[in-house]
């Protein structure tokens, strides 16, 4: 999807989000015990996960495509009195500043295999030394064993896919299949999700 279908997608919503207000569970499971420091959110949506980090005390940065979403994280920003940088900007071609990151976030950004390599290797490169990648999409499994997310498989991918493409030369911490319950019609779901967390080694 393009910048203007993602931003009809946010639109269609009217006033309400499109995802939550509150941060992603694994976000919040992955920084428990790291000390705030300067985080990138890369496709960051409608800021829940930028938001969530300026309030623990990061110095936050989101980039997405969609103006819409980005004017819902500003507002929500606003209103908890937070400061939280969210920039316009395409990700694939986006390249961050080098080695200024102690965390660089993607979440749920789903491109085909090419496109996701340039924004994992641009996330690598605004790593600090120290500094976490931390990754978590909708698995390949997802399609036929779980629930929502892309049906697309080409857009989907593995744990093993972001190691292979993203962390040589990072320490990988984490690369697991993880589950998370999903209300639907028929009742609560497990949607699985690829999580990769790896480490810039300290210079
Ligand atoms: C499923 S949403 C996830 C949003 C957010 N990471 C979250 O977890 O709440 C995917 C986001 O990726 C953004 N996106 C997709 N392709 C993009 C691109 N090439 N550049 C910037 N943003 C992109 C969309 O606008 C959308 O906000």
């Amino acid at each position: 999807m393009d910048a203007a279908a993602w931003d009809a997608k946010y639109a269609a919503t009217g006033a309400g989000l499109l995802w939550s207000a509150t941060p992603n569970r694994f976000l919040v499971q992955e920084m428990e015990g790291l000390a705030p420091g300067r985080a990138l959110d890369l496709a960051c949506g409608e800021g829940r996960n930028a938001i969530w980090l300026a309030a623990q005390g990061w110095q936050a940065t989101g980039i997405d495509f969609s103006a819409t979403a980005l004017a819902r994280g500003r507002a929500a920003a606003a209103e908890h009195g937070l400061a939280v940088e969210l920039l316009e900007a395409d990700v694939v071609a986006y390249e961050p500043p080098l080695a200024a990151f102690d965390l660089v976030a993607v979440f749920y950004l789903h491109l085909p295999a090419a496109e996701r390599t340039r924004v994992l290797a641009a996330a690598v490169r605004g790593l600090a030394p120290g500094g976490v990648l931390l990754v978590v999409g909708h698995d390949l499994l997802n399609l036929t064993e779980g629930v929502g997310g892309p049906q697309d498989p080409a857009l989907l991918f593995m744990p093993e896919d972001v190691v292979r493409e993203a962390c040589d030369g990072l320490v990988v911490e984490k690369a697991e299949r993880v589950t998370r319950p999903v209300e639907t019609g028929q009742g609560t779901r497990e949607a699985i999700d690829a999580l990769v967390r790896a480490r810039r080694p300290e210079a």
